[in-house]
């Protein structure tokens, strides 16, 4: 993804910014943790541009192969010829490579990880016999969200305490207001009153609920009361439909948000 102009928006919780910077400055990889939808991508794509550093995302699955982070040979009209990977592709041109969801991808995939991101800062390539040596411009980054963690698929502590990590989560009221309102093109007014009812659905995280309301779902109900959806109707879309099956879990949140929003 190239950024372009002003790149993109994004409001600090507290010190990410500072801390990525030093990391990037002395090249180390960061690990950026936390609950879907509080602005992990959305700081990682800032941050590249920030930097002015090209970045490459790679959303990791469980099928994940090493070949689709390195490269792989391709079969052409001519014969074979070798296609770099994402990761390769971030080593050669100095650029932020960013596995995201990185606790998906298999063991023996993050493997090829490890002598890039400790200090050797090298990538073999075993295939065409290659030793790319990364320079002060590469930067590894990985996301991954603690919630959904299992035991069976954590990372790896060689894997981890390679990293320098960075926790966010949803931001404190006042940032998170100032986000919505931007994002969701709200007053100021409308954007806190969203905000309070996201704070008041997350105390009632307990209540079998997976995940509480994220920014971006409240970012959406924003969107969709400021295009004149009736606002009942649009938090109820966007904070109870997404969140639970369950009728009585449903039947809860619903009384929070008539509370904050039954009589507009
Ligand atoms: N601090 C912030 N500044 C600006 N925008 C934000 C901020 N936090 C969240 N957002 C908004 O919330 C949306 C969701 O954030 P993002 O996609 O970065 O979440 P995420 O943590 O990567 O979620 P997931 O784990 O589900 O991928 C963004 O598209 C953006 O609109
Ligand atoms: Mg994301």
């Amino acid at each position: 993804m190239k950024n372009i102009g002003e790149g993109p928006y994004y409001l600090a919780q507290g010190g990410e910014v500072a801390l990525f910077e030093h990391a990037a400055r002395h090249c180390l990889p960061v690990l950026v943790k936390g609950p879907t939808g509080c602005g992990k991508t959305r700081f990682i794509q800032y941050m590249a541009h920030r930097l002015s550093r090209e970045l490459y995302t790679v959303a990791c699955h469980d099928d994940l192969t090493a070949a689709d982070l390195v490269g792989r040979h391709l079969i052409s009209g001519d014969g074979t010829f070798w296609q770099d990977g994402p990761l390769t592709r971030s080593v050669r041109e100095g650029a932020i490579c960013y596995l995201d969801e990185v606790i998906e991808a298999r063991k023996d995939t993050t493997v090829v990880l490890h002598p890039l991101a400790d200090d050797r800062r090298i990538l073999p390539l075993e295939r065409t016999g290659e030793m790319l040596e990364a320079g002060e411009n590469f930067m590894l980054v990985v996301s991954y969200n603690p919630g959904y963690q299992n035991i069976l698929k954590g990372m790896k502590p060689s894997t981890r305490q390679r990293f320098v990590g960075i926790s966010l989560d949803y931001p404190a009221p006042d940032i998170e207001a100032q986000v919505v309102e931007t994002e969701g093109q709200v007053d100021k007014l409308l954007a806190r009153r969203i905000v309070d009812l996201g704070q008041a659905l997350r105390r009632l995280e307990q209540h079998d609920l997976e995940e509480a309301a994220s920014t971006r779902l409240l970012i959406y109900a924003a969107r969709l009361i400021s295009s004149g959806l009736d606002p009942m109707q649009a938090c109820q879309a966007c904070m109870v439909e997404p969140l639970t099956d369950d009728v009585k879990t449903a039947d809860a949140l619903r009384q929070i948000i008539d509370i904050h929003f039954g009589h507009t």
